[in-house]
């Protein structure tokens, strides 16, 4: 049918045309949202889940109805390479800035902004990558020690007092956070104990592969108790074929139930690959409705589609070794397994490994569900390895 008005859209977060199956979700953001501005207790929200999942189109989301309700938000995401405050400032700032153009707020968020210009002065020695607009002068003493812990503090709590004098809440949208250095997580948790303990109006919404639990709990060890860790997974059945049927049909043309379940069944309610599915199905078929057998012929293109583009950017940043040691836990299967095994696949000592696991778990390859055991943060990826490494060349040394 015609690619111009084909509606899905694979790709890292690219909004679906349809947002199925997160209702609960998002009415848990939104009841921990509305509950801090009202200055109710309440905690912070962090969703962990595999790659694909949906976690960054789902902030978006949250994030734009939480605006919508009139909150002011900050969205930012977390690279491998840059510091926390480095990227919080710039965004903090505008959020301060909208909050000081009204009455109300103004005094309070000019001071905030004053705190923020004490705290890029102050950090920007020890995080050479801070750059941010000043609006005003530094307060002396506001959020200016050169001490992230303290000075985040500093920060939220101002930010927050001004949030609060607007009635409303000032929500923090954080992606990837996983890839944030240990100390600057313990200087964001502690932040936020700070303003929760003060019962101010500043909540913390972030995303992460499954390692950033463990991660949050060993930066500080109450981490656990300070948020809520609900689990973004694979849809339900229901809501995959939803993902899938909605855009069709909104686009004025039908897709069978046998078409359906074929799609369900290959993707196993993975949204990226739902997406990817929905996309060459329409493009297998020649005419409404969609067929099974378009399915059919739509998923070996939407199999190759993946390789070039969702696996292939996490395989290219790999090394050689690396590479083998994903290999060899494909070899083993789709779950989780014990660095002995992955070891023996590869006829190497375990501790030999050791820094490749690291790396790999850095990379936000391979996480680690329980302690020794290893898990690909891509779901299919498996199958991937054997398609791209096949053979058995790769267990030689
Ligand atoms: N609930 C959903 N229903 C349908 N498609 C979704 C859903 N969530 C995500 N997607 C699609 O899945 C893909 C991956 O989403 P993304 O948010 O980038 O995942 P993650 O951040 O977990 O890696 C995108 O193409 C997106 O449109
Ligand atoms: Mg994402």
């Amino acid at each position: 049918m015609d690619p111009i008005s084909n509606p899905f859209a694979p790709g890292a977060g690219s909004p679906p045309p349809e947002l199925a199956g997160r209702e609960e979700l998002r009415e848990t953001a939104r009841i921990a949202l509305e509950r801090v501005r009202r200055g109710l207790p309440s905690k912070s929200i962090l969703m962990v889940g595999l790659r694909g999942v949906g976690k960054t189109v789902l902030l978006d989301r949250m994030r734009a109805e939480a605006e919508q309700r009139g909150l002011y938000t900050v969205r930012v995401e977390a690279p491998e390479d840059r510091s926390l405050p480095a990227i919080l400032a710039p965004e903090l700032r505008v959020a301060l800035l909208r909050l000081s153009r009204t009455e109300r707020t103004k005094d309070a968020a000019q001071r905030a902004l004053r705190g923020l210009a004490g705290f890029a002065k102050a950090l920007k020695v020890k995080y050479h990558d801070i750059e941010v607009g000043l609006d005003f002068e530094p307060e002396a003493g506001l959020a200016d020690n050169g001490d992230l812990e303290h000075d985040l503090q500093a920060l939220l709590e101002a930010a927050g007092q001004a949030a609060r004098q607007g009635q409303s809440a000032l929500a923090i949208f954080a992606d990837e956070l996983q890839y944030v250095a240990e100390d600057q997580l313990a200087a964001l948790i502690t932040a936020l104990h700070r303003t929760a303990q003060q019962r101010l109006p500043v909540m913390l919404i972030g995303a992460g592969l499954p390692q950033l639990r463990g991660r949050m709990g060993r930066a500080k060890s109450y981490a656990e108790r300070l948020f809520d860790f609900p689990e973004v997974g694979p849809l339900p059945e229901e809501a995959a074929k939803l993902a899938v049927s909605k855009p069709v049909r909104d686009a004025g043309a039908d897709i069978t139930d046998g078409a359906l379940e074929i799609i369900f069944q290959e993707t196993r309610g993975y949204p990226y690959f739902v997406q990817e599915w929905g996309k060459h199905a329409w493009e297998s078929a020649a005419a409404s409705p969609i067929t099974a057998s378009d399915v059919q012929r739509g998923s070996a293109i939407a199999i190759a589609a993946l390789d070039e583009s969702f696996f292939r950017v996490r395989f290219d940043r790999l090394t050689p070794l690396e590479k083998r040691y994903l290999r060899a836990m494909a070899e083993l299967g789709p779950d989780a397994h014990r660095s002995g095994d992955i070891a023996s696949v590869l006829r190497r000592e375990v501790t030999s490994l050791g820094p490749t696991r690291a790396q790999l778990i850095s990379k936000g390859m391979i996480y680690s569900p329980s302690h020794g055991d290893t898990a690909f943060t891509v779901p299919l990826f498996d199958a991937f390895m054997r398609r791209i490494m096949p053979g058995d060349d790769w267990k030689k040394n």
